[in-house]
């Protein structure tokens, strides 16, 4: 953790540690025991960058889940297209559920906005969203987690299933981009 990385070429810096994040998402899941009232909910990842963060989180719950992942599309290398593309799964169904809706990260807040309007169009009951990284300095439209891990600095990070460019995802601890 305590070396830098280089992807495609670009240097980052050690930010957030493993351990950090172990600590922070363990917390967090005691936080939603609290909040979950009887019904089960649906723990809802998107995909891909929020694969390791649902993994962890679902396993640090102590309340019943059913657990499903869709995707969405937006960014290319450190920029957001402004368009967000959201791959709705056959099979899954939110009418009347309670879904906690589990990304890694806000930036512009586009995605998050459109899956909210997306599961409400498709009739979810209630809907508590989890991020594990908040960038408030970047938003572009209005949109306030439920619950987030940690609040950032609006630069580009990777690790813990955030790429820049397919890569970086495996890494176990978040680095943030050396500008220049
Ligand atoms: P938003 O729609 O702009 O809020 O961005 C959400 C998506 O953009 C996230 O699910 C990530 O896939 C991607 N993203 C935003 N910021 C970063 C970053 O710093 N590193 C890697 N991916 C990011």
């Amino acid at each position: 953790m305590s070396q830098p990385v280089e992807l495609h070429g670009r240097l980052f810096h050690p930010f957030i540690s493993a351990q950090q994040i172990n600590e922070r998402t363990s917390a967090l899941a005691r936080e939603l025991d609290e909040a979950i009232g009887l019904e089960t909910p649906i723990a809802l990842g998107v995909l891909n960058g929020a694969i390791l963060f649902h993994s962890d989180l679902i396993r640090a719950f102590t309340f019943d889940v059913e657990v499903a992942y869709l995707r969405t599309r937006s960014y290319s290398g450190m920029k957001s297209s402004g368009k967000v593309d959201i791959e709705w799964p056959d099979d899954l169904s939110v009418n009347g559920r309670h879904v906690i809706l589990i990304e890694d990260i806000v930036d512009s807040g586009r995605t998050l906005v459109a899956l909210t309007k997306e599961l409400k169009e498709r009739g979810a009951a209630r809907i508590t969203s989890i991020v594990l990284l908040d960038k408030p300095a970047a938003r572009i439209v209005p949109y306030k987690p439920d619950f987030v891990g940690f609040e950032i600095p609006n630069a580009f990070v990777i690790g813990y299933g955030l790429d820049f460019d397919g890569l970086g995802r495996n890494l176990s601890s978040i680095y943030q981009v050396v500008e220049g």
